[in-house]
């Protein structure tokens, strides 16, 4: 854990292209994270978004996850983080399902941005899953990880319109926009201590 006044360590965890994790190191690089990244682990050697951590001046790690159980390798990841010194864990387009042994280390300290309106869509191509259903509006979440697949409380979210000549792609370019603005506030949101858990709802306190 990083120290009374020092800005709090954010961990990233990826599996790919890493846009979300730029948005999240511009935004602490323009000092509206309300921390820093501390560290970047990616299971897939190849993510682009290592590199994008490196030019940023963070530590990059690969964690392959292949022929280990999903508990070894989260222990590995734990690791990473604690010896980073991380305090809440960011997944980027992280494409693997946490197991509790990560989620229990940093509780209500995990957040996961996924390209829905949750509880709609959740699970993979959720862009698709919206376009291929019809509906009018969808969106980007931020949320806290808990054990269930894209069912933690809802931080954030913010709509976008799917329009009539939409493809998956246009759309999922639109969501991504969204996400980029709503990860780095809801990181800040996290991070100032100002949410308060009522039930699944997460309400920002009011100054008194
Ligand atoms: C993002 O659209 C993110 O919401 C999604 O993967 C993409 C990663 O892009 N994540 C999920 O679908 C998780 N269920 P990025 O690597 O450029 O941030």
């Amino acid at each position: 854990m990083s120290v009374p006044g020092d800005p709090a360590r954010v961990g990233v965890l990826i599996s790919g292209r890493g846009s979300n994790l730029q948005a999240l190191l511009d935004a602490a690089a323009a000092y509206r994270l309300g921390g820093r990244v501390a560290v970047v682990v990616s299971n897939v050697a190849e993510a682009a978004g290592l590199e994008r951590a490196r030019r940023a001046g963070v530590p990059a790690i690969v964690q392959d996850h292949r022929g280990r159980s999903r508990e070894e390798h989260d222990l590995s990841l734990l690791a990473h983080l604690q010896a980073h010194g991380v305090d809440l864990v960011c997944l980027a387009g992280y494409m693997r399902l946490l197991s509790p042994v990560l989620i229990r280390a940093y509780p209500g300290r995990v957040l996961n941005v996924h390209p829905s309106l949750l509880p709609a869509f959740p699970g993979l191509d959720a862009q698709r899953q919206a376009w291929e259903h019809g509906v009018k509006v969808s969106g980007a979440t931020v949320h806290l990880v808990d054990e269930g697949l894209d069912t933690g409380p809802i931080v954030l979210q913010e709509a976008v319109p799917v329009l009539a000549d939409d493809t998956p792609q246009a759309l999922a370019a639109r969501i991504l926009e969204a996400e980029h603005r709503i990860y780095p506030q809801a990181v800040r949101l996290v991070l100032s201590g100002r949410l308060v858990r009522q039930g699944r709802r997460l309400l920002e306190e009011t100054a008194p």
